[in-house]
């Protein structure tokens, strides 16, 4: 029996929305075929943009888009992607599978998106191979309301009024493919370029640094000490790699040795958030700067047959848990993670939509950021686990990984995970305030560890009606399946 104690006077601050947030970019079929497919596609489109994305997307309520990268962020200049299409010029896209990127899909086609979807744009400008010129332009194209070159030229390609725009990037893993910066290189560029990330009109910018390959403490230790008074937020990536680097393994065909392992690297997470917020307090400790872990999922093998830099994988029950268990680990930590971006929205990584032609499959992590969306900006709650163990040959893991809210309506939600492959959870919870509710909740599971959705069998593993809780005298009680994600509604 694992043992929980819900506190609902102890509110313990706002889960920000921006949590579900995604990123989508220009890599393999994600921006091309995934969302756009242009304006003359058979496939039905709104100025471009594939009409089943922009509802599966709306849907979930995204509320912010990371765009164009990633590694091609810090290759990607803007300049190419606006003005007529026949005028825009073609470039390799050399980091992700030497493809021509036609610049197609470029700013005004991207605001066009999020418009579309609902979210909020955060762009990743140029630190990389870019000038500090070319970042101010860029801003003040996008957001400058007065008559000044580059507003003028936003006019001519057709948008009068400026755009809004919150969210800036200052690079992208600068450590790496951003330019092999050392965190006190970056820390000056940052400084540099930040300047002149301008906030024209009414308009106000996040500007967020880029931040640490997962474990590598000091490159927050540095960021913070020399440029956290500059930034509104500070980046952390981390992928879930079962295996090695090379071999990482099927994303569908694998055994519970590599569920296991997907699993507990995934709770590794927890200690990555954890120590750099620890870091992060030393030099504000009022919280101000968000930690917004703008790249997370798994990271497989592709699937057979399909070119290697293009990242496209399947995506099965093992990837909900992951999702589920990243998910309860940032609002458990809402204090300081204050965005998420998961990598990527359609057909790249850990997509939470698949296409093919005009097929559109929504994967098991579309389904667990549908049922979790509930959190969004709801306020996190005290809960107090006393978890069992879940054995794996000679090592364990926690079994269950939750979190609850508590919503401007007053209802509580809890979303719990069971990560054991074949022991079901009894779980016993005290609710405090709360005598005897309506409890209601969906759940996601399935027989096997690697369910998944595909073109001819779109519907294999979907949310089900969950009535395997109860709430009686201040106890809920809770049957969880084994390899399952549930999310309940109290009141
Ligand atoms: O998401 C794929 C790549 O992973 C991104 O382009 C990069 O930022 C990271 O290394």
């Amino acid at each position: 029996m694992i043992r929980m104690v819900l506190d609902t006077e102890i509110r313990k601050g706002q889960i920000n929305k921006n949590i579900y947030g995604h990123f989508s970019e220009h890599l393999g079929r994600c921006i091309y075929g995934g969302i756009w497919v242009g304006k003359d596609s058979p496939i039905p489109n709104t100025d471009g943009i594939r009409n089943d994305v922009i509802e599966a997307l709306k849907a979930l309520k995204i509320p912010v888009l990371r765009w164009p990268g990633g590694c091609f962020a810090d290759e990607y200049h803007w300049m190419d992607g606006i003005g007529p299409y026949e005028d825009r010029p073609s470039m390799i896209n050399t980091h992700w599978g030497g493809v021509i990127e036609n610049n197609h899909f470029g700013t005004h086609e991207f605001f066009r998106l999020c418009e579309l979807i609902g979210a909020e744009p955060y762009i990743c400008g140029n630190v990389g191979s870019g000038t500090v010129q070319e970042m101010q332009q860029w801003v003040e194209y996008i957001t400058f309301d007065g008559k000044s070159p580059m507003a003028d030229l936003r006019r001519a390609n057709g948008r009068e009024e400026p755009w809004k725009l919150k969210y800036f990037g200052v690079g992208n893993e600068n450590w790496g493919c951003g330019g092999n910066m050392r965190p006190e290189y970056y820390a000056d560029e940052y400084r540099r370029y930040a300047t002149y990330v301008r906030n024209f009109g009414e308009n106000r910018i996040y500007k967020i640094a880029c931040g640490a390959n997962a474990g590598d403490y000091r490159w927050t230790e540095v960021l913070m000490r020399e440029a956290g008074n500059m930034m509104d937020g500070l980046s952390l990536h981390y992928y879930t790699v079962p295996g090695e680097w090379h071999s990482k393994g099927s994303a569908v065909d694998f055994d519970e040795g590599k569920w296991f392992d997907t699993l507990k690297k995934t709770l590794h997470m927890e200690e990555l958030v954890t120590r750099h917020s620890a870091i992060m307090d030393q030099y504000d400790p009022e919280k101000r700067v968000g930690l917004i872990v703008d790249e997370w999922g798994t990271w497989y093998d592709v699937e057979p047959g399909t070119n290697p830099g293009f990242l496209y994988q399947q995506n099965t029950l093992r990837d909900a848990l992951v999702a589920g268990i990243n998910l309860n680990i940032f609002n458990n930590h809402c204090d300081r993670v204050k965005m998420a971006n998961i990598a990527q929205t359609i057909n790249v990584l850990q997509s939470v939509i698949l296409t093919e032609g005009d097929r559109i499959v929504l994967t098991p992590t579309y389904h667990v950021f549908d049922m979790y969306k509930v959190h969004q900006d709801a306020e996190l709650l005290s809960m107090y686990v006393e978890n069992a163990e879940y054995r794996f040959g000679d090592e364990a893991i926690p079994q269950v990984s939750a979190s609850a809210s508590i919503d401007s309506e007053d209802r509580i939600h809890i979303s719990i995970c069971n990560l054991n492959h074949e022991d079901g959870a009894e779980i016993d919870c005290l609710v405090r305030d709360r005598e005897n509710a309506d409890v209601s909740g969906s759940i996601l599971t399935a027989p096997v560890m690697n369910a998944h959705n595909t073109f001819d069998a779109p519907e294999t593993i979907k949310p089900e009606a969950f009535s395997g809780a109860s709430l009686k005298d201040s106890r809920l009680r809770v049957s969880l399946p084994p390899m399952s994600v549930v999310v309940l509604t109290i009141g």
